[in-house]
C-alpha cells in the first residue's frame, strides 16, 4: 500500500482506485481468462477498450466523436515534439513556437531538423497582455504553445488565437485538468504519465481536418492523416499503457469530469501559492501571479543547502517527489489529478511549518 504522498512532476501519482482496477486487470482482462498483458490488438476486448478510450477522453474535453479523433502513440510527448513537424510542417511557411518553458525549446529545436521555425519570445515573469502571437508576414505552417511549463511553472491561462493556421498545443502536463475554451487548439498532444496514467503512450487530439494534413511521404506509423482513417492499429499498441489510460479516464468520468478536475485543481493550488504568498521570504518565485501554473507550483529557497534541507524534512514526513528538474533546481510540487485535496492541504501545512520554523 502507499506509504508516502508522492508529488512528482511525471511519472505522477496514479489514483488507487485505478491501481486496483489495473490489478484485477493483469489478473485476468475482463472474464477472458487472460491476462491484459496477453491481450492483443486484434482481440475485440482491446478493440473496445481503445474505443472506450478514445470515445471517453472526447466526451470529457466536449469534443465531438463525429469530428475528432484521439490517436495513442506508443512513445512519450518528446515523440510528438518530431511528428508535429513531420506531419504539419510546410515548404517555405515556417512553424511558430512560442517560448514559455524548458519543453518549449525541446519542442523548437526537435521541429528545427525538419524545417524553419520562429521562436517568439515570452516573458513568463510579467502578466501577458493578449493573444501571445502576433501577425506574421507570410504564411504559417502550424503555431506551437506549451499550455503549462513542468519545469518552471507557467501556464498559459489567456486565449489564444491562431489565424490562418493551426494551434497545436503541448498540453502533457495540464490535459484533463482544465476545460478548453480558455486555449482552444486545433490540436493538443500529452505524454500520458501526468494525468493519463503511465508513461509509455502519448495522445494526439483533434479535429480530423487538422489532422488530416499530413504529405502522404509522410511514413505510414507517424501519418496522422492515415492514422484518423483506422480504426483498428496496424502495429501493436502499448496495450497495458492504454489499458491505465482508459481506467484514467473512466475514473476521471466517475470523479465528476473535467470541470471537477478544475475545481479541484485551483484549490489544491490555491492553498500551496498561498502559503508562498504568506511566506514570500522563503518561497520564492518568478512566474506572474496571472500564469502561475495549477499542476506544478516551482519555487526557490535561499540558497541549494535551504533547498536540500527542506526537500529532506518533507520526504521525513512522507512528502516526496518535490525536487525541482534537473535543468533548474529549485523545488517542485505538482498537483495533477492523482492528487488529492487532502494531500495538497499536507504539503501546504508543511510549508507553513516550516517557514514559519525558519524565521
Ligand atoms: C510539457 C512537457 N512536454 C513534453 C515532455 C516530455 O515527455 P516525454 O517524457 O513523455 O517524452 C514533458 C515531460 O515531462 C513535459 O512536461
Amino acid at each position: 500500500m502507499r506509504t508516502h504522498h508522492f508529488f512528482g512532476a511525471g511519472p505522477s501519482q496514479v489514483p488507487l482506485p485505478v491501481i486496483e482496477r489495473i490489478r484485477e486487470h493483469l489478473l485476468e482482462y475482463e472474464s477472458s481468462g487472460r491476462s491484459i498483458l496477453e491481450i492483443g490488438h486484434r482481440n475485440p476486448l482491446f478493440l473496445k477498450m481503445l474505443e472506450q478510450a478514445e470515445s471517453g477522453i472526447l466526451d470529457l474535453l466536449e469534443l465531438s466523436r463525429d469530428t475528432h479523433r484521439a490517436l495513442f502513440f506508443a512513445g512519450g510527448a518528446r515523440q510528438q515534439f518530431q511528428l508535429i513537424p513531420i506531419n504539419f510542417l510546410c515548404a517555405g511557411a515556417p512553424a511558430e513556437y512560442l517560448m514559455t518553458d524548458y519543453w518549449s525549446e525541446q519542442a523548437a529545436s526537435a521541429a528545427e531538423a525538419f524545417g524553419a521555425i520562429r521562436r517568439i519570445t515570452c516573458d513568463i515573469t510579467r502578466e501577458q497582455p493578449g493573444s501571445p502571437f502576433a501577425d506574421s508576414a507570410g504564411p504559417v505552417s502550424y503555431r506551437h504553445i506549451t499550455s503549462n511549463g513542468t519545469v518552471n511553472g507557467y501556464q498559459l491561462i489567456l486565449p489564444v488565437v491562431s489565424p490562418g493556421c493551426p494551434l497545436i498545443a503541448d498540453m502533457s502536463s495540464d490535459l484533463l485538468t482544465r476545460r478548453l475554451p480558455d486555449i482552444r487548439p486545433d490540436v493538443m498532444y500529452a505524454g500520458a504519465q501526468k494525468n493519463l496514467g503511465c508513461a509509455g503512450l502519448s495522445v494526439v487530439i483533434g479535429h480530423q481536418d487538422a489532422l488530416g494534413h499530413a504529405a502522404s511521404r509522410v511514413p505510414f506509423h507517424w501519418n496522422y492523416a492515415i492514422l484518423c482513417d483506422r480504426r483498428v492499429p496496424d502495429a501493436t499498441p502499448p496495450v497495458l499503457s492504454i489499458a491505465v489510460a482508459a481506467e484514467m479516464i473512466r475514473w476521471t468520468r466517475e470523479e465528476g469530469g473535467v470541470g471537477e478536475m478544475e475545481r479541484r485543481s485551483r484549490l489544491k493550488a490555491q492553498g500551496v501559492y498561498s502559503v508562498i504568498d504568506a511566506h514570500a521570504d522563503v518561497y520564492r518565485t518568478t512566474v506572474a501571479i496571472q500564469n502561475r501554473s495549477r499542476q506544478n507550483v516551482v519555487w526557490h529557497m535561499r540558497d541549494a543547502a535551504t533547498e536540500a534541507s527542506f526537500i529532506e524534512a518533507a520526504v521525513r514526513e512522507g512528502l516526496t517527489g518535490i525536487r525541482g528538474h534537473a535543468s533548474a533546481g529549485g523545488v517542485r510540487v505538482s498537483l495533477y489529478n492523482g492528487v488529492s485535496m487532502a494531500e495538497a492541504d499536507d504539503i501546504a501545512r508543511f510549508m507553513d511549518m516550516y517557514a514559519s520554523h525558519l524565521r
